[in-house]
């Protein structure tokens, strides 16, 4: 039986106006100092930055639709231009190969057309027998493909692709299995080890519910593998079922894994244009797109990190973007956070969280600064009805929205606060190709630049070992 998922409908009530094309950029008040800045605050040189521009003729050719503003950092842009080379070098490092797992640097133009037509025609196959896809997996193996299909799933997608392994609780699964009901399932096994516990236990869970309704042969037919071309638990275990493999180079890490089948199945299965993704990803992946100041956000956040902040909050207003911000927070986290160096990475969700931490940001301790991250246009809006209070009855909640961002930036840059925005023209498949690559590009320069490496995770092993010893305990 596939039946028709529900729809998120609640996305499209209301009245329609057409798109606003509104979008007139803050013309933020100069920042005044204040105690709470520290060091190197001048806001005297306003620097607007639309990277990787690359020359051709006369015309300038705009590789990317992400423009990063530096003006309210109030960082001295000759402090950036200074770092410049040394971020260079190491992109540079990136590119040679020289360094393990960057097999992601050049994957965008290596994965081939034809994978993504392998991967478009396998999710149309799991489309047409399945009414979920449950992906299971933890960390770098399910963030990034959530992210993507949050903030880009039609609401009237036909198969609903979820997400379990990713923690232990038992409600939680209990009231998956309740929504997966008699309804067709596949799965999705990600992991690069083919190892770890979160996802082992949950695949144990639904294979075993899998294998009742389905019987062996089926159940391996209905469940696709992401793991590393080598022997290892999941690897030998679907050889040995037939179950579909796709492979995760050896040289690429889980949370640098959004750009191949680990992230691109998933997505492709909840109806995303891949395609359009690589294409966005692939019109970023060339040193000459992080040339002049392509690479000063990376450099920016280390100069923050030099002058004694700890936290980078990244700020969004659309709820979709929820665990886009996850991902950031992982992929930061993880990459920088060692040596007892990197910035905690954090995220906020606006109008909610000015109604709780932007008490916080506005007078709390200084020890943050703010990456804004917005689109400039909808592809939906509501119109606020006459009969809602003034000043708000006949405007559209994305003009409000807009009046917000502006509204917070302004009131954050007086208070002394200092941001950064990155701006997106429109959220489409290209553009979310585009900042996929862009912030892993820009991630691995930043943990280079503070001498760490974005490629290890050696903390992450301590509590498997401690968490193991328990379980192991329970047989006792
Ligand atoms: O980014 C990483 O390397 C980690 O977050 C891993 O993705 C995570 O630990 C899951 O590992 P695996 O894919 O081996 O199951």
């Amino acid at each position: 039986m596939k039946k028709r998922a529900a729809s998120r409908s609640f996305r499209n009530q209301g009245n329609w106006a057409p798109a606003l094309r509104d979008n007139g950029w803050a013309t933020a008040d100069r920042c005044r100092r204040s105690s709470r800045q520290q060091r190197q605050i001048d806001v005297s040189s306003p620097q607007q930055r639309q990277i990787g521009m690359k020359k051709r003729g006369a015309n300038m050719e705009t590789r990317t639709d992400i423009k990063v503003d530096l003006k309210n950092t109030g960082i001295d842009p000759s402090e950036i231009e200074g770092r410049r080379g040394e971020a260079q070098d190491a992109l540079n490092r990136l590119w040679s190969g020289e360094l393990d797992f960057t097999g992601w640097v050049r994957d965008p133009l290596e994965f081939s057309d034809a994978a993504v037509n392998e991967l478009i025609d396998v999710a149309a196959e799991i489309r047409g027998k399945c009414d979920y896809f449950l992906v299971l997996g933890v960390g770098g193996s399910f963030m990034g493909a959530k992210a993507v299909v949050d903030l880009l799933q039609s609401p009237e997608a036909d198969t609903r692709v979820l997400f379990a392994g990713y923690n232990f609780n038992a409600r939680y699964i209990h009231d998956l299995l309740r929504e997966i009901g008699d309804a067709d399932l596949c799965l999705c096994v990600v992991s690069k080890s083919g190892t770890t516990t979160e996802t082992l236990s949950a695949y144990g869970i639904f294979k075993e519910i899998m294998l009742e309704k389905y019987g062996p042969e089926e159940t391996a037919a209905r469940t696709y593998v992401v793991t590393e071309h080598r022997s290892n638990y999941l690897f030998d275990m679907a050889v040995a079922e037939g179950s579909r493999i796709f492979d995760l180079a050896l040289d690429i890490g889980g949370r640098y894994s959004v750009l191949t089948p680990v992230g691109l199945l998933p997505i492709a299965v909840a109806g995303i244009d891949i395609r359009a993704i690589m294409n966005g990803a692939r019109a970023l992946c060339s040193r000459e797109t992080f040339r002049s100041d392509g690479l000063d956000y990376a450099i920016t956040r280390q100069a923050f990190a030099d002058a004694g902040k700890t936290i980078e909050v990244y700020e969004f207003f659309d709820p979709y973007f929820a665990y886009f911000g996850e991902w950031l927070k992982q992929l930061f986290g993880e990459s920088e956070g060692k040596d007892g160096k990197g910035l905690f990475p954090t995220s906020l969700m606006f109008s909610r969280d000015l109604h709780s931490m932007g008490q916080f940001l506005q007078q709390g301790t200084p020890c943050f600064f703010e990456t804004f991250i917005t689109v400039d246009e909808t592809s939906e809006d509501v119109e606020i009805p006459a009969l809602a209070m003034k000043p708000f009855a006949g405007k559209t909640i994305q003009q409000i929205n807009l009046c917000a961002e502006k509204g917070v930036q302004d009131a954050h840059v007086k208070a002394g606060i200092p941001v950064i925005s990155i701006r997106l023209p429109r959220l489409d498949e290209n553009v979310t190709g585009q900042l996929l690559y862009y912030f892993e590009t820009q991630c691995a320069v930043s943990a280079l630049l503070s001498g760490v490496n974005p490629f290890n995770q050696p903390g992450v092993e301590d509590y498997k070992r401690e968490m193991r010893a328990y379980i192991t305990a329970l047989d006792k």
